[in-house]
């Protein structure tokens, strides 16, 4: 039965380049994830777009001295550029910016409003005398208190998790060009979410979710028992989506009410595009559908409280079905930090090296349960230890074997013996197995447990049969050598691909099909008796530690 899956992946902030702290944390597994469920033949949508309001861009707009549009332009395009080289395949990667995202966010919440989820209520802003202007919150700075720490933002702590409002701050302060200003508590109208309304209905929709992460589901039941508070979602600034209310106009709505809407209306966006505007809404309405929303950890409140509420107070829609948070990624052993500027960013990395080895090296260390640290060092060192030394090697030991021993062409064969059978079988379950692994988001495992250790496996069965000794006297038992072997290959050529796309499209041609890899199904294609086989080429490039200076 085909499944119709939406995989919903975080809207970067377009404020910086990509590095491979996002890369890990949700767009390699919500690739992985799609690619697994579009090749075994599902109904997938999978989107996510630019993050372009609010103050993360309007700081680094002030910062660059150009325009929040321009800054959000630009990071944009580098974004568009990241996917395109990493092989991240999104059916639509839009921003915030569009006439679509900015009506559909304004509808919802004029239905919120009407049917009484969003109120207007006197609050305490932040306020510069100093500047005469009010601080929207990550302009603001100061103690968290809920776990002391020194540096929280307004918006969010980094350290605890918790989301944050600037007065909550102890000793809050704003920072301008380096210096300290103090901060007035000023009381202002602002427009509130009424999420404590939604505290029971959410507690009941979490109580089955007992296939969640325990990261997730701990932080989300924590936060859900803790009490729900409405929480204001207008703000002091003036780049963002208008309030669509008489007396509001200097006022803009809150970048992470909008955002998240942005599942919804690229899913719209999507579906007029492709000129079958009714499209999304199986995605969105079909009771049977699975969305999937990826994203990192710093993100579960929004998606599994905040969205969940919008969604319920606006209607009918389908709530996420599983939100596998990642952990963090950690940049030779220290916390990545895009303000100390220590992270690879991923044009950098595009540049020197192709995206499979990266694709590698972050799937199989990915930090699905725990936190994962990259090191260049064991870039290198996985790159030719395993892609290069037991999957590359494997492939191309045998398809050189097959131009030396039979021209090229695939053999026919009769009899199997004990251990050809053996590893066919273990080839048909390691299909079977990454199958299951990534249909449940345990992606390290597909890959290490799974489709790596076919590889090896079948590199000791090809010690054991050297079939480069058998060719010169005993050439049907070299037929049934290779020809399992080829089996082999046809299988990494599918289990690979979710992870290595392009290394898999390599292998697809060099077994000798000229259709797109896309075609073929999550199965293992092998190719027939007497198929020409085109002359090999390298999988993967070994690579020496001098290549590191990027
Ligand atoms: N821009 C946010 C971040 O980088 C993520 C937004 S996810 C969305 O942390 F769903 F709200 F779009
Ligand atoms: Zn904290």
């Amino acid at each position: 039965m085909t499944e119709n899956i939406f995989v919903a992946v975080a809207w970067p902030y377009a404020n910086g380049h990509l590095h491979l702290g996002h890369i890990a944390g949700c767009y390699l597994p919500a690739d992985i994830f799609a690619r697994y469920h579009r090749i075994f033949g599902n109904n997938v949508l999978m989107v996510s777009g630019s993050d372009c309001h609010g103050t993360p861009v309007t700081l680094r707009a002030e910062s660059e001295g150009k325009s929040p549009y321009e800054v959000a332009q630009k990071y944009h395009s580098s974004f568009v550029d990241s996917w395109n080289g990493l092989g991240i395949g999104f059916d639509l990667f839009t921003t915030t910016m569009t006439e679509n995202h900015r009506l559909t966010t304004q509808e919802i919440f004029t239905t919120l409003y009407s049917k009484g989820y969003i109120y207007s209520d006197k609050m305490k802003v932040a306020y510069s005398p100093d500047f005469d202007r009010f601080l929207p919150d990550r302009y603001v700075t100061g103690t968290c208190p809920h776990c002391s720490n020194l540096w929280a933002r307004g918006d969010q702590c980094d350290e605890c998790g918790q989301t944050l409002d600037p007065v909550e701050l102890i000793n809050p302060i704003y920072f301008n060009d380096g210096k300290e200003y103090l901060i007035e508590i000023r009381d202002e109208e602002h427009l509130f979410l009424r999420l404590s309304a939604f505290e029971n209905d959410l507690l009941n929709w979490i109580h089955d979710k007992d296939y969640w992460r325990s990261n997730v589901r701990n932080f989300t039941r924590g936060f859900l028992e803790g009490g729900l508070k409405d929480r204001a979602i207008t703000r002091d600034i003036d780049w963002g989506i208008p309030v669509p209310l008489d007396g509001f106009e200097k006022k803009r709505i809150y970048v992470w009410f909008e955002a998240v809407i942005g599942y919804l209306s690229a899913s719209k966006e999507w579906a007029q595009k492709k000129g079958t505007p009714d499209a999304w809404r199986v995605f969105w309405e079909d009771p049977s559908t699975l969305p999937y929303y990826f994203i990192g950890k710093d993100n579960i409140p929004f998606h599994t409280i905040i969205w969940p509420a919008i969604i319920r107070g606006f209607g009918d829609f389908n709530l996420p079905y599983d939100v596998p948070a990642n952990e963090f990624l950690s940049l030779e052993g220290k916390q990545l930090s895009t303000s100390r500027n220590w992270a690879v960013w991923v044009p950098d990395y595009l540049e020197k090296f192709s995206p499979d080895p990266l694709r590698y090296v972050l799937a199989s260390n990915m930090p699905e349960h725990g936190d994962a640290d990259f090191s260049w060092r064991e870039f290198v060192r996985r790159n030719n230890d395993e892609l290069v030394a037991t999957y590359g090697n494997l492939v191309n030991r045998v398809l050189n074997m097959l131009q030396r021993s039979f021209g090229g062409i695939v053999p026919d064969y009769q009899d199997n013996d004990h251990e050809g059978n053996e590893i066919r079988i273990l080839a048909d379950q390691t299909l079977k197995k990454v199958g299951e692994n990534i249909y449940n988001c345990h992606f390290r495992e597909a890959l290490n447990q799974g489709a790596m250790s076919l590889a090896s496996r079948t590199n000791k069965y090809l010690e054991q049969k050297a079939p480069w000794k058998t060719a010169k006297t005993d050439i049907d038992a070299t037929a049934v050598t290779l020809t399992n072997a080829l089996y082999v290959l046809a299988t990494l050529k599918t289990v690979m691909y979710p992870f290595l796309p392009f290394s898999s499209r390599k292998l697809h041609e060099m077994l000798g099909f000229q259709d797109n890899m896309e075609e073929n199904g999550w199965k293992i294609n092998c190719p027939k008796p007497g198929t020409k086989l085109p002359i090999p080429v390298p999988l993967f490039d070994k690579l020496d530690e001098s290549s590191l200076e990027i």
